[in-house]
């Protein structure tokens, strides 16, 4: 069976924090942001957005791209690690809000690989005759886990959400292969260390010892991240007997624009074909690839019949990749 991504959306909140901006906020510099990270603004949510407002309205412009009633939708797969709320899931709060009335939906947790975890699951649910029309949404509201007082992480990050519709159906934008990587080992160089079972909220605790905000080895990450992705864009060219010079575009997860490089150089992929947005947006985690993916697609650079691949890493540590033949 044949899965083909027929829309794509994405939703960003208005407000724009500069580098310029964070440089009267903490001990930072726009120099420093720029050269070590690529970043130069983020999004950043208002009062009233969270992480389902983002991920419903990136929904609505996918479904409206693909010519989709929200009841026709069999399954929302929601990508974030900022969940309106621990439980119920945030794609059931989206169900609500799409009107998606013969959806079900269930939110995944893979960081800044959830949504190629969600295309994943998405492409099996297809391919088996599980479900005909499926929703894949990264939606992230990171400003609201980051500690704003810690320069190594809160220049990092921003908020949105991007969006796809995938369709069991015949004809082009073909997705042609998934492949998921988890290393657990190594789940603690990335992380929120409050709010769960293992630290339950307290205010002596979680509040005062700062365990509630985003925590991050940068530099064992770093080293990491460059080499699964490698690993995960070959895994894909692999499976489809393609060579690197078969490549279109190239879209990596946006989390350092040092890393996006090092990427492409090792897969031997020039600018050209390299997508980056990372200087307006930041990290934005699960988000980041449907965005871009939204992004290339309205500013029509996606040919026909050209190779996207795309590729992620983040907190697990869990990484990935994914094939699509526009
Ligand atoms: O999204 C999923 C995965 N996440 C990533 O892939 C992120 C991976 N890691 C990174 O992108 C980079 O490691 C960072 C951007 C986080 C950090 O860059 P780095 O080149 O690894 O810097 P560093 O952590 O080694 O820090 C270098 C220096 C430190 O000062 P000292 O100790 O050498 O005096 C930091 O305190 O830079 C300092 N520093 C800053 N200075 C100004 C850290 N953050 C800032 C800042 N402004 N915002």
């Amino acid at each position: 069976m044949n899965v083909r991504i027929t829309g794509t959306g994405s939703s960003l909140p208005g407000k724009i924090l500069t580098n310029a901006e964070l440089e009267q906020l903490i001990d930072t510099t726009d120099e420093w942001i720029t050269t070590r990270t690529g970043i130069k603004e983020r999004r950043i949510a208002a009062d009233g957005e969270y992480t389902s407002t983002f991920a419903a309205e990136a929904g609505r412009r996918a479904l409206e791209m693909a010519g989709v009633q929200p009841e026709e939708i069999d399954l929302i797969i929601l990508s974030t690690v900022t969940p309106d709320f621990p439980f119920p899931s945030t794609a059931c709060i989206v169900q609500d809000l799409l009107g998606a009335k013969n959806a079900t939906a269930f939110d995944i947790s893979a960081a800044c690989a959830g949504f190629i975890y969600g295309l994943s699951v998405a492409e099996k649910y297809l391919r088996t005759g599980a479900a005909k029309k499926i929703l894949v949404i990264g939606s992230e509201t990171l400003s609201r886990i980051v500690d704003w007082k810690d320069r190594n992480t809160c220049v990092l990050f921003g908020d949105g959400a991007g969006a796809v519709v995938l369709e069991a159906s015949e004809g082009d934008h073909s997705l042609l292969s998934t492949h998921t990587f988890s290393n657990g080992s190594y789940w603690n160089l990335l992380y929120q260390p409050g709010s769960g079972s293992r630290n339950p909220a307290s205010a002596s605790r979680t509040i005062d010892e700062r365990l509630i905000y985003v925590t991050m080895e940068g530099n064992e990450v770093f080293k990491h991240a460059v080499r699964s992705m490698e690993e995960a864009a070959v895994k894909a060219l692999d499976a489809n007997g393609l060579s690197q010079s078969d490549i279109s575009l190239l879209i990596p997860h946006q989390a350092n624009r040092r890393i996006i490089d090092a990427t492409a150089k090792r897969l031997g992929v020039g600018s050209d074909r390299l997508f980056i947005n990372l200087h307006r947006y930041g990290n934005t985690s699960s988000a980041s690839i449907p965005i871009a993916l939204d992004e290339a697609n309205h500013q029509e650079i996606l040919k026909h019949g050209g190779k996207i691949l795309l590729v992620a890493f983040g907190g697990g540590f869990a990484y990935g990749s994914a094939l699509v033949e526009w």
